[in-house]
């Protein structure tokens, strides 16, 4: 099937991805404006999903491809084998032959700009803030971004000063010069220290790097000197025990097997791979590689990311960029504070995300707060919504939106006297009532009740898809913010 018949310019945002019947579809726009799937475990949400991805792939969309599960992989091979994608597929696994020095690409694109810290910096801090999570530490409340300010504070520093020193950002530099910085200010003056510190030597060769040199660059290493040699040593005791900690726990998934190869060593592999139509499939599911997994799938999301974001539009007209997927399955376990910002601007990037999971409640989990969770559940736009319990058939039900609608009822009342042989003194009474009541247009009970697929529904699947406020054709003239989908699983 051409997806494209309509003879509209390739990835013009109005080709229809899917046809929906009754004039309803789901568009290119609609890709690039976010996807969100909600379903009970085993509600049918890998199945339905799949006609966005075969939709995807057949439309020569690039993508990358998180897991969470060991399936993944093999469903998304069956998949690009259906689109006829096989060749475009990248299989990033842990003997692999693709390799991603995520660290070195990113200084090496910058062309020394001011930007490569930050990126730096962000990468870093999204790779911590799954690994705290994994280690029981709470998001969200003030002692957290304190400790979440104080860690970013530390990397900035760290990145600057092996960038101002001219050296190779690694983090096994980045933790050595952390292991051999001055612990209090007698110790910045000891000789001793000055000579055997590698925090030291950096800082010397820093300072040699941009004496004279341009005055920007000049006052950039008397911030970051200030901080070695003054802040940190004057940090509480307990402030620099922790994030110190939790900046080895940072580096070690990546000093260690088998991240250490795929990451730290060659590139093989970039996310702009995606740009020329490959599909990246991060095979380091975290239900087999537990934390080594979370760390690899956030690392490669944030790097492309970073990069759809750096894409520029092209410049003739009636030309659009081909758009790449992030595809996140049980996304609960691959999402960061920064991919509602990422979603709000991705749009124009060509960038789209699809992200799966069970409820509100399990992104809630993972990001600390509702508020984080809104922002991003606002930036994927359309949501489709499985069989489900809970809380999230409610916020769904309040999503869709009520209605007034004409609710008649009756009323019918006996009364008997006691007369014994009488039947004449029994009176009937019935009353008739009309009146506008505001009801939703799918209360939460219906959520709970969805096909689920498998032999028992005929292997058909429901799912109520809501796509920001859209009308979909309803029965006859009648216009619903909703519309009920059927999917078939074989
Ligand atoms: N191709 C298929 N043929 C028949 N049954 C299937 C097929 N794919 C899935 N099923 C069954 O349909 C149901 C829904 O499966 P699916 O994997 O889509 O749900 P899910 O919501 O993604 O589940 P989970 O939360 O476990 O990921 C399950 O009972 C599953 O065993
Ligand atoms: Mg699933």
């Amino acid at each position: 099937m051409n997806l494209f018949s309509s003879k509209l310019p390739i990835y013009h945002p109005q080709s229809v991805l899917k046809d929906y019947g009754k004039g309803d579809a789901f568009r290119i726009v609609d890709a690039l404006c976010g996807v969100s799937y909600f379903g009970a475990t085993g509600s049918g949400k890998t199945s339905s999903a799949k006609h966005l991805a075969i939709a995807y792939l057949a439309a020569g969309f690039g993508g990358l491809v998180l897991c969470a599960k060991k399936e993944e992989r093999r469903q998304w091979e069956q998949w690009a084998l259906e689109t006829d994608r096989t060749k475009d597929l990248i299989i990033f696994e842990a003997l692999g032959k693709h390799l991603f020095n995520f660290l070195g690409c990113e200084a090496s694109r910058s062309g020394g700009g001011g930007g490569l810290s930050m990126n730096m910096v962000a990468l870093v801090m999204a790779i911590s803030s799954v690994i705290t999570n994994s280690a029981g530490k709470s998001e969200g409340g003030g002692d957290s971004q304190f400790w979440e300010g104080s860690l970013e504070h530390l990397t900035t520093n760290l990145v600057d000063l092996m960038l101002l020193a001219g050296l190779p950002v690694s983090l096994l530099l980045m933790r050595s010069i952390l292991n051999s910085a001055p612990q209090n200010i007698a110790q910045v003056n000891d000789p001793k220290w000055q000579e055997n510190s590698v925090c030291a030597a950096i800082l010397r060769e820093a300072d040699k790097n941009t004496s004279p040199g341009d005055e920007d660059k000049r006052a950039d290493f008397e911030e970051c000197r200030n901080y070695w040699l003054n802040e940190y040593p004057n940090l509480s005791e307990k402030t620099r025990s922790i994030i110190t900690l939790t900046f080895s726990m940072l580096v070690r998934p990546f000093i260690t097997r088998p991240l250490r190869r795929l990451f730290c060593t060659e590139t093989t592999i970039q996310p702009e791979s995606t740009f020329d139509g490959k599909i990246i499939i991060v095979d380091l599911p975290i239900q087999e590689y537990r934390l080594a997994g979370r760390v690899a799938n956030i690392a490669w999301k944030q790097c492309f990311q970073a990069a759809v974001l750096r894409r520029m539009q092209p410049a003739q007209k009636d030309t659009y960029l081909r758009p790449v997927f992030l595809w996140a399955d049980e996304a609960q376990n691959h999402v960061t504070k920064g991919d509602a910002e990422y979603q709000a601007v991705a749009r124009s990037a060509g960038g789209c995300s699809i992200f799966l999971t069970q409820n509100r409640e399990s992104y809630i989990r993972t990001l600390g707060d509702a508020n984080t969770v809104d922002s991003l559940l606002g930036n994927l736009q359309t949501k489709f919504f499985c069989q489900n319990t809970g809380e999230t058939n409610e916020w769904a039900s309040k999503l869709l939106g009520e209605r007034w609608l004409n609710i008649t009822s009756t009323n019918a009342s006996q009364g008997k006297h006691d007369h014994v042989h009488s039947t004449e003194n029994t009176s009937h009474s019935t009353s008739v009532s009309r009146s506008d009541q505001k009801r939703f247009y799918v209360e939460p009970s219906v959520f709970t009740t969805l096909k689920r697929g498998g032999e028992i529904n005929n292997f058909q699947v429901h799912a109520i898809v809501y796509k920001g406020g859209h009308l979909f054709a309803g029965p006859g003239t009648e216009k619903l913010p909703y519309k009920l989908l059927t999917f078939n699983q074989r």
